[in-house]
């Protein structure tokens, strides 16, 4: 089948869209406003964009009321914003904290998970997730589209990161079937990492390697 978004109509009973793109990470992410109430909300137009400083991004559509979300609005107006690790055993706090509620309400409350406090920033981290990103603001890119289509993607650096040590395996990796991370697909559907497989780009470029690993220093290295 063919068509063309916006000018002709798939025909189908659901939009296919967000089905074609899958898996999105979670960007479950915390931020506070001037008067410094906590917000929490999962974001899964969400990636990393580069390793060498970290930048990570989220993509905010407009609210049902075609305002800018508050996750948006906290991270532009006080240069500030958490990304937490969205994990299976907390999926029901995640989707608790996507609920349409004035930016008055505490949405760690809403959601019913523990404020941990950030070194760098001030946001409040999810105590309960794994691992999160302490981000500072870069900019925001405003793409044009329909009341709630209009999207603000908002670009961070992140400036601290913290790993449970338990999710740690003995040789220094992040165990991820133990993080168990979900992802969102198309439709209402979710899933989760349960299986993993290694492949490395042919050839004996290291610098090449180290790219896919994100590890600057042995790029530097490889390099030089
Ligand atoms: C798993 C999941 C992923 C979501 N991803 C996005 C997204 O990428 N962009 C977006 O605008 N809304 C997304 N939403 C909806 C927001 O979480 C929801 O609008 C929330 O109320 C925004 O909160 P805020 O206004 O406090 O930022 C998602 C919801 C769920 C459950």
């Amino acid at each position: 089948m063919f068509y063309e978004p916006g000018r002709t109509d798939h025909g189908l009973p659901y939009d296919p869209f967000k089905s074609c793109v899958v898996p999105h990470p979670i960007g479950w992410i915390s931020t506070l406003d001037r008067d410094g109430i906590a917000n929490l909300a999962p974001y899964s137009q969400f990636q990393n964009l580069t390793f060498d400083p970290p930048y990570v991004m989220f993509a905010a559509n407009q609210n049902t009321s075609g305002r800018r979300k508050d996750t948006a609005h906290n991270a532009e107006q006080t240069g500030e914003f958490v990304w937490n690790m969205a994990t299976y055993d907390l999926r029901e706090a995640v989707n608790r904290s996507a609920q349409e509620v004035p930016p008055d309400v505490d949405e760690f409350e809403l959601a019913g998970v523990t404020k941990a406090p950030s070194r760098l920033v001030r946001p409040p981290r999810v105590a309960e997730s794994p691992i999160q990103f302490e981000c500072r603001f870069y900019t925001t890119l405003r793409l044009p589209g329909s009341m709630v289509g209009t999207v603000d993607v908002v670009s961070g650096r992140v400036v601290a990161i913290h790993i449970a040590d338990d999710v740690l395996t003995p040789d220094g990796r992040i165990d991820v079937l133990k993080v168990r991370p979900i992802a969102r697909l198309g439709y209402y559907d979710y899933t989760s990492i349960e299986s993993v497989f290694e492949m490395r780009i042919p050839g004996n470029n290291k610098a090449v390697a180290a790219g896919l690993e994100g590890n600057a220093k042995q790029i530097a290295e490889a390099l030089d």
